[in-house]
């Protein structure tokens, strides 16, 4: 491993080449708690396709050479699904004035070296070109303490997204679909939105 990582901001058609990494990373990454996603490479695909189609999009790649090993998306809430922008709607926000982090992935070989703080700043960085938003905001999913899967030395990310300016707001809740793996089908998982205001 070389510890000379590029981690920059990619759009539209510059991202396909890196496509198909960028899915098994997802897969690999969110097997864990709390995600525990039971994952398929088609679906992926098709996720990631939104990203090149949409020039308001950015993913920030995290590369070693030419291997993808972490990688962070976000995009203008107006362009997100209606169940991430109802608990906006239904909390009188402007949805023009949000922009939402979709998620983080890093390979655990490359942790702790910064590249989550640059995931951020890269995505609030394309925010403010953008121009426009007011809140920057993600979500995270709601697993009870006692979860089977949750590992004894689980700690939770909140002082690391409390110390970038973010705060959980339990006003703004939805649920997501997938499979989790020790599930045969798809259920809904709680989320809860969380905050930063821009201005
Ligand atoms: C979240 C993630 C991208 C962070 O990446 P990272 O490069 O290791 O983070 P950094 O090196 O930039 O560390 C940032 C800070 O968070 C802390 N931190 C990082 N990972 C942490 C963890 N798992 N638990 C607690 N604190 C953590 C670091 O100590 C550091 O603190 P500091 O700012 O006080 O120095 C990475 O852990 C990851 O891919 N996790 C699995 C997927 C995930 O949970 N994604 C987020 C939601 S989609």
């Amino acid at each position: 491993m070389s510890k000379i990582i590029s981690v920059r901001r990619y759009s539209g058609e510059a991202l396909i080449p890196y496509i198909p990494d960028l899915a098994r990373l997802r897969i690999e990454v969110f097997r864990d708690f709390p995600y525990l996603y039971d994952g398929s490479l088609d679906y992926e695909k098709k996720y990631l396709q939104t990203y090149i189609d949409n020039p308001a999009s950015v993913i920030v790649l995290a590369l070693d050479g030419d291997k993808v090993v972490g990688a962070s998306t976000a995009l203008p809430m107006k362009d997100e699904t209606e169940e991430l922008q109802r608990p906006f709607l239904e909390n009188g926000y402007n949805i023009d004035d949000v922009f939402y982090c979709s998620e983080s992935v890093l390979d655990k070989n490359y942790r702790g070296l910064g590249i989550g703080v640059r995931f951020f700043e890269e995505r609030e960085a394309h925010a403010a070109d953008l121009g426009g938003f007011k809140h920057i905001t993600f979500c995270c999913v709601e697993r009870p303490v006692d979860h089977p899967r949750r590992p004894a030395d689980y700690v939770p990310l909140d002082a690391f997204w409390n110390k970038r300016g973010y705060f959980k707001h339990p006003e703004l809740k939805t649920s997501y679909v997938w499979k989790d793996l020790d599930d045969t089908e798809e259920t809904a998982k709680p989320m809860t939105f969380w905050l930063k205001h821009e201005r």
